[in-house]
């Protein structure tokens, strides 16, 4: 019996589970921690990150994970080295398998980040892609709206509030004529429709879940028995789970006391 353990700071994730779920694994199990008692990560500081997602990790290994994703863009921005530090299991981010992909995307070096501010601020992508591919050039925008937005059902393709609000974080990338655009954030999927329309054909966006379900994809591929935890709220998370996993997995959850899991 092998056990996935998945983290994000609240429903977001479930794009990343989504994508492994349509692709499949080698999982028998997954367990998701949603952390909705203190989302979101993205506007708090390196330091708190750090110590939530230490307490998430614990929580999924008190549950059985043989090991972790990071599906929070944030958490994987700020948290992923000092997760491998503290813990000996196996615990793989969004940050790597993007940049990879953007970097093997991009024809003209010009590479766009979208994410939280905490994950913008942190300077991971730049680091990563230049470590890849020295000449690249790399845009970062912070899209924090895009987070609500999505949370309250704005993101389907014809909302005029979305448009408007991803003609506005977008402009600046646009003007850079960037062709690849990494969505580095759990909810940015969701706009990839209306995204790619501002952009235009010649921009390539880069799914950090795809591209982490296509590393884990494996032809034993089976359905796992789906299990999900969430700091705050079960219903609340339910109700949500239809925009980020898809109506056609219904969800239930159970309340887990994140506090109680040691921070350090
Ligand atoms: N899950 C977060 C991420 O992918 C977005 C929501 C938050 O700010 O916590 O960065």
């Amino acid at each position: 019996m092998k056990t996935l353990g998945i983290f994000d700071s609240g429903v977001g994730g479930l794009t990343v589970l989504r994508e492994i779920v349509a692709r499949g694994s080698a999982y028998d199990r997954i367990v998701y921690f949603g952390d909705t008692g203190r989302v979101p990560y993205g506007t708090r500081s390196r330091e708190t990150i750090i110590r939530y997602s230490r307490q998430d990790v614990r929580f999924l290994l008190s549950r059985g994970a043989d090991e972790i994703i990071v599906a929070c863009g944030t958490a994987s921005a700020n948290a992923l080295d000092e997760l491998k530090a503290s813990f000996p299991q196996p615990i793989t981010g969004v940050i790597d398998v993007s940049a990879e992909a953007a970097v093997a995307a991009t024809k003209n070096g010009r590479i766009g980040v979208i994410g939280t501010a905490a994950t913008i601020k942190s300077g991971v992508y730049p680091r990563k892609l230049k470590a890849l591919s020295p000449s690249v050039e790399v845009f970062g925008q912070a899209c924090p709206l895009l987070v609500p937005l999505a949370e309250y059902g704005f993101a389907e393709r014809g909302n005029q509030i979305a448009r408007l609000t991803c003609a506005h974080y977008l402009g600046g990338l646009k003007e850079k004529g960037i062709d690849t655009l990494i969505l580095g954030c759990t909810h940015f999927p969701l706009f990839s429709g209306m995204i790619g329309e501002y952009l235009g054909p010649g921009v390539r966006l880069i799914n950090s879940g795809a591209e982490l379900a296509r590393r884990l994809a494996s032809p034993r591929a089976g359905t796992p028995a789906l299990e999900f935890y969430v700091s705050d709220d079960p219903a609340g998370f339910c109700a949500d789970a239809a925009i980020f996993l898809g109506a056609e997995h219904p969800v239930s959850a159970s309340l887990t006391d994140i506090a109680a899991y040691p921070a350090d």
